[in-house]
């Protein structure tokens, strides 16, 4: 059975989507198939495309996000999704602290998959601003990600 695995930050509509949106494109160029979504830990965005400036960095390189749409993790995700992986240590804190006890979902940090990159946590471009670096780092985690399936 395909893998399933859901991606997790704050709002949905940056970092994860962004996420979502490169593991899938570059596991159907690997000629994976996976079962992928994203969602957020805040209720700030829930129905929302994501953020405009996000999608014009993404669709730059290839990656089209223009589907998707943010939503809330909920406690169903623990037990729907093989991994759920976290933009950041906050997020997966927010996620140790909603996992539903024995649910079978394995809780990760997207940077993990690439330590070479030396940070612990996607850097929020909300904040941040810098809708490209967040991009450079979604891909090498992507690509880190697929290495170990
Ligand atoms: P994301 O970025 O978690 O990468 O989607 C954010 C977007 C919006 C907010 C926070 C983070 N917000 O507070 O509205």
């Amino acid at each position: 059975m395909a893998q399933s695995i859901l991606f997790v930050c704050l709002g949905n509509i940056c970092r994860s989507p962004s996420a979502e949106g490169v593991v899938r494109q570059m596991a159907a160029a690997r000629g994976l198939e996976l079962t992928l979504d994203s969602a957020g830990t805040g209720p700030w965005h829930v129905g929302e495309p994501p953020y405009a400036p996000m999608q014009t960095a993404a669709k730059a390189r290839g990656y089209d996000l223009s589907a998707q749409r943010a939503r809330r993790v909920t406690p169903a995700d623990f037990s729907r999704f093989d991994r759920i992986v976290a933009m950041d240590s906050g997020n997966l804190a927010d996620l140790r602290r909603m996992q539903p006890k024995g649910s079978r979902a394995a809780l990760e940090l997207f940077t993990d998959f690439a330590p070479d990159l030396g940070i612990a946590g996607v850097p929020d471009p909300y904040y941040t601003r810098d809708f490209d670096g967040t991009l450079d780092v979604v891909e090498t985690c992507a690509a880190g990600l697929l290495d170990q399936l």
